[in-house]
């Protein structure tokens, strides 16, 4: 099958027209700057987040407010006050983790429960608050929903994962088929080989190919705009030249109601200096991190703190100018790249019937000296901190997803000093269980890494050591708020404290004894509609029910919690004491240690 497979590649391919979209190369513009210094956002950063500080955010948290005084309990004063006030008002940002389409789903259920479009989150008191966070971050499996929504201009969640009907819109994640093997006809298989190879025939003329690619243009079937069911086969564009960096005209983000969206990336360097600081899953913890946002690629670590337009991604000189590198599903695609920890002997080599690493290779030949298992972009930061960046002086990066290095809830991007987040919805439907349920590893990742890597970034709060310092407090069977006591950078002593921490895990089976549907494997990469509207249903009663009182499944007073949760960073800089609600919530749900 293989061989045969490569076969009808070739031949395909002798005939290849060249009608695919992919980067192309123009003159730079008179003010571009390939290379921006330090740990500060960017300027159209702060002005995205300004805009929707002034413009969206008072209605959205009046909104917001308006759902939580729904559920009936009182309220402290100064809650009401901060979330009416114009000035006072928190920033909300939320990570949502990696962990394939399980973290995928489970992500989409939580926002669904702070959706002040779905009427049953409204009723809950939580519903609101999703319109009310100034970013949005999502590595792996959720950056595909980070990404997915984003270009489809915020559709619900509902018809997010499941398309709305209209041949026009959006068509959902077509879970049922799935990414690599879309059909089990060979010959329908082979189709999907080829389509996938001959869209990539633009960008390989010019730029190194690899998996990541073609990993890429699959998801992009699943996560953009171009698919749907009856055009899973069809030899069109498949949401190519749908561009990360083009969001910003899409009219949710000119009207600055869209989160600020961020993605990591890991880099799998070659060289790794001194000391290793083991992370998850073959990164070390001290190699840089990376992400992509609506405006930049680039890292905030001190290490590097270097950025690059994304729009420009691709340039590594100021003279010759790329644009259409920065395709959504690509950079998605890389967030979500693990092959490079595959087992790769000749035997499952051989058991492997569409190596797509390999496939690559054959079909547009390149250097052996290349990585084909990591996603691989032009090095716009060559020679740049050459002292501390190990990478400074290699023409490629060679990135792979997210949370190789364990931090599979991309909580760090949120300790940016100049992003001043409040407060972290952390949601963490990474598999740290033989059961697949979350256990806190990721956590507890970004808390070693802030001691390796804490200069120029905000505190971040602690968290328990250990996996079963987790267990025994119970921490991700239900909500649990952490940096409940504002904590301090040791470096930054002028800095903020850092933000407190909501902590919403896939961590247990339904409380009503139900069979659990959210735990299913990161590698199932099919799913009926049935089985995804069974997860969001029950990541929905676990978003919203927060603990157990009593005997009692749900605690009627949760929505009123997470809003006590929200303004807290806001009430400690009015010099307000926490009272009524807010008091028993947090003895509630605060670790303190
Ligand atoms: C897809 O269409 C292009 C032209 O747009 C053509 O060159 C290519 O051979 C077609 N591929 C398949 C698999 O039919
Ligand atoms: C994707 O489709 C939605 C409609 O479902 C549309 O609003 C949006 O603008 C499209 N996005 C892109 C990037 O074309
Ligand atoms: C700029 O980069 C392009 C490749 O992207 C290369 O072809 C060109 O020679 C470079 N120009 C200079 C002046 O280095
Ligand atoms: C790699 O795969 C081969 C063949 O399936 C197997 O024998 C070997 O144990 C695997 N190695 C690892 C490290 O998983
Ligand atoms: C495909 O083959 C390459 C070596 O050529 C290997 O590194 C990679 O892990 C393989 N990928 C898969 C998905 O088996
Ligand atoms: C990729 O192809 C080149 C020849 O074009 C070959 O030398 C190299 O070994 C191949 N790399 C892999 C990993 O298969
Ligand atoms: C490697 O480590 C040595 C010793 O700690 C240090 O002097 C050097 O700057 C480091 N280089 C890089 C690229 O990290
Ligand atoms: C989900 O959890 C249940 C209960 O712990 C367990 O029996 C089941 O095997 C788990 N499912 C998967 C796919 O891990
Ligand atoms: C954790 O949950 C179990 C079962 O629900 C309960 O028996 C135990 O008391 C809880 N422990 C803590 C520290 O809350
Ligand atoms: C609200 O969420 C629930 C639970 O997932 C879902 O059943 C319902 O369809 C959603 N409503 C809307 C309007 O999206």
């Amino acid at each position: 099958m293989f061989s045969s497979l490569t076969g009808v590649v070739l031949l395909v391919l002798l005939g290849l027209a060249s009608a695919s979209s992919g980067p192309t190369f123009q003159r730079c513009p008179a003010d571009f700057q390939l290379v921006r210094r330090g740990q500060t956002i960017s300027a159209s950063e702060a002005q995205y987040v300004e805009q929707k500080r002034e413009k969206v955010l008072p209605g959205a948290f009046k909104t917001y407010l308006h759902s939580v005084k729904g559920t009936g309990v009182q309220l402290p004063k100064y809650v009401e006050q901060i979330l009416e006030s114009k000035t006072q008002l928190p920033t909300v940002g939320i990570s949502t983790s990696g962990g394939g389409y399980r973290a995928a789903i489970f992500g989409a259920g939580v926002l669904n429960a702070l959706d002040a479009r779905n009427s049953s989150a409204v009723k809950k008191g939580t519903g609101g608050l999703l319109q009310a966070a100034t970013h949005l971050a999502g590595l792996s499996g959720g950056s595909w929903l980070v990404t997915s929504l984003a270009q489809a201009n915020f559709p619900t969640i509902q018809h997010l994962v499941f398309g709305d009907g209209n041949p026009s819109d959006f068509a959902g994640w077509i879970p049922s088929f799935d990414i690599w093997t879309e059909s089990t006809d060979p010959a329908e298989q082979a189709i999907f080989v080829q389509e996938v190879l001959q869209e990539i025939a633009v960008k390989a003329k010019h730029f190194p190919v690899s998996v990541g690619d073609a990993w890429g243009r699959a998801l992009a079937r699943h996560f953009t705009n171009g698919t749907t069911l009856a055009t899973l086969f069809a030899n069109t564009s498949h949401g190519a030249g749908i561009l990360f960096s083009g969001f910003v005209k899409l009219p949710i983000f000119a009207s600055h109601e869209h989160p600020f969206p961020i993605i990591p990336l890991n880099i799998a360097s070659k060289h790794i200096n001194g000391t290793i600081f083991p992370g998850g899953n073959g990164i070390p913890l001290n190699s840089p991190m990376f992400e992509v946002n609506l405006f930049e690629m680039g890292c905030y670590d001190d290490v590097l703190a270097a950025h690059t337009p994304l729009k420009y991604l691709g340039t590594t000189n100021h003279s010759l100018c790329v644009t259409g590198f920065d395709e959504a599903m690509f950079l998605s695609g890389t967030s979500s790249n693990l092959w490079n920890e595959l087992n790769t002997t000749v035997e499952t080599l051989a058991a492997n019937t569409a190596n797509f690493s390999v496939l690559v290779n054959e079909t547009y030949p390149q250097s052996p000296a290349l990585r084909l298992d990591t996603s691989n972009y032009p090095n716009p930061f060559h020679g740049i901190a050459p002292e501390t960046f190990s990478d400074s002086g290699e023409t490629i990066l060679s990135l792979v997803d997210g949370g190789e290095d364990g931090q599979v809830t991309p909580l760090q991007p949120m300790l940016v000093e100049d992003r001043k987040i409040d407060v972290i919805i952390a949601i963490d439907g990474v598999a740290d269980t033989p059961d697949n349920f979350a256990a806190g590893a990721s956590l507890i990742a970004t808390q070693e890494r802030m001691q390796i890597f804490p200069r120029g970034l905000r505190a971040f709060p602690a968290v328990p050591t250990t996996l079963a310092g987790f267990a025994a407090a119970n921490l991700t069977s239900r909500p649990t708020f952490f940096g409940c006591t504002p904590a301090h950078s040791r470096y930054e002593t002028h800095a903020a404290p850092g933000p407190l921490l909501v902590y919403i895990a896939n961590g247990a089976p339904p409380r009503d004894g139900s069979p659990p549907l959210t735990n299913t494997s990161t590698f199932q990469s099919v799913y009926t509609d049935a089985e995804m509207q069974g997860m969001l249903t029950q990541t929905f009663a676990a978003a919203t029910q927060g603990a157990v009182i009593g005997n009692a499944l749900e605690d009627k007073e949760w929505g009123a919690c997470l809003a006590c949760a929200v303004v807290d960073r806001a009430r400690a800089r009015q010099g307000m004491k926490r009272s009524g609600v807010c008091e028993t919530c947090f003895t509630r749900y605060c670790w303190e240690g």
